[in-house]
């Protein structure tokens, strides 16, 4: 089995350490922090060993790095894990920077590595259902499409929100990876982008922790309406937002030539998912429960307008899916190529608001490929 050290031990790294019960090739063996504080209670907490960020890139029983740092550190990261020739599995967006990212994917490709990046939820039953039924025909060729993400944004319950509000945070960044990636997935590559943004706040307060009631500036757009143009025509149009307070949107309506489907909320990995095949007809609801990454397995509601009360959470399987890939030298489902392209689609919808212009994309992808119930059981406890 392979060797995973962590850098990062956050509020995400409980996800990852969860995933082992799911997965069973994720053998973490060793966590850092640019804190070793934080990383000395999280290898407490799990039986494994604490290291310092050079110790664990130097440490030659170590293949893979788990990056679950900040966004902001994720390219500099990324580019130790490298250069120390160790394969690298990092969180959402992969850097903030086209630029960045695609100098990653290029030195990972130089030095025969892995380089896969979340998001993953694209691989749970939700997305693949989804994309079997567009796949099979049901609902006709996708010509258009509506998506929501929104919320009042994080400050009223974390101690440090500013990041979330100032170069490298914003909805586009924040949550944009896993919609585009889900896009993607169920409608190939993307051609172009027109966004419009907002700053509806320049001030917000912190509302917990130490600083709670102190006020922080706002630095960036936090609302973008978007359209998108895929290469197969379809026209699907966003709105991304930390400025609502509630809505009962829908997170991913596709509307095709025979009928509509209501896929599901990407950000998570179950369904149901839905499909109409006539004007105010009946809605057929497809269950994933039955389906090894949709079963629910999380029962605390976290509150937020778009997110159901129960859900499925099967974040890691990315993981699992590269490191069985390196063991069995076949191509991982959370590609660079695929990275990439939705690094592009991000950076492209911020710069398009910023000039006002529809802007082309730089990239393209191959479609991603069906992950089956006997490839899942491959890796699977
Ligand atoms: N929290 C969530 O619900 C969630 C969900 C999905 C994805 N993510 C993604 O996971 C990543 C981490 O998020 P989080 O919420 O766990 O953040 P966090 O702030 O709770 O944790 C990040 C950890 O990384 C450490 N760190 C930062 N820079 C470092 C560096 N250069 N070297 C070593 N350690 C460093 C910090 O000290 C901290 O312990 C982000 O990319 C985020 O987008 C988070």
């Amino acid at each position: 089995m392979l060797n995973v050290g962590l850098i990062g031990c956050g509020h995400i790294s409980e996800t990852y350490f969860r995933s082992r019960d799911y997965f069973n090739n994720i053998n973490i063996t060793t966590c850092a922090d640019i804190n070793i504080e934080t990383a000395k209670k999280c290898a407490d907490e799990y039986n494994i060993i604490a290291k310092n960020v050079d110790e664990i890139l130097e440490d030659k029983n170590i293949d893979v790095i788990l990056n679950l740092t900040n966004p902001t550190s994720h390219y500099q990261t990324i580019k130790n894990t490298l250069l120390a020739g160790k394969h690298s599995y990092c969180e959402k967006p992969v850097s903030i920077k086209f630029e960045q990212g695609k100098e990653l994917i290029d030195l990972a490709n130089s030095k025969n590595l892995y380089l896969g990046n979340a998001p993953d939820t694209f691989l749970g039953a939700g997305g693949q259902l989804t994309k079997q039924i567009i796949d099979r025909g049901d609902v006709g060729d996708i010509k258009l499409g509506n998506f929501t993400f929104a919320f009042p944004g994080v400050q009223s319950w974390h101690p440090n929100p500013e990041p979330w509000f100032v170069e490298g945070g914003g909805p586009i960044l924040d949550m944009g990876p896993y919609y585009y990636t889900m896009l993607v997935n169920l409608l190939g590559p993307a051609k172009s982008i027109k966004a419009h943004a907002k700053k509806i706040n320049k001030i917000r307060k912190i509302g917990a922790g130490p600083k709670k009631d102190e006020n922080f500036n706002v630095e960036i757009p936090t609302s973008y309406y978007i359209v998108i143009e895929f290469q197969n025509h379809s026209l699907i149009q966003g709105f991304l937002s930390f400025d609502v307070i509630n809505h009962q949107s829908n997170y991913l309506d596709l509307y095709g030539t025979k009928g509509s489907i209501i896929g599901p909320d990407p950000n998570m990995f179950g369904g149901p998912i839905k499909v109409s095949l006539s004007e105010g007809g009946s809605w057929k609801e497809y269950s994933t429960e039955e389906m090894k990454l949709g079963k629910t397995n999380i029962f605390n509601s976290s509150g937020r307008s778009n997110e159901a009360a129960t859900n499925a959470n099967y974040r890691g399987v990315g993981l699992s899916d590269m490191l069985y890939s390196i063991e069995n030298h076949l191509e991982h489902r959370c590609n660079g190529e695929l990275v990439l392209h939705v690094l592009d689609m991000l950076e492209t919808t911020i710069l398009s608001a910023e000039q006002s212009i529809t802007l082309q994309l730089r990239t393209s992808c191959k479609k991603t490929k069906a992950f089956t119930e006997k490839e899942i059981n491959l890796i699977t406890n």
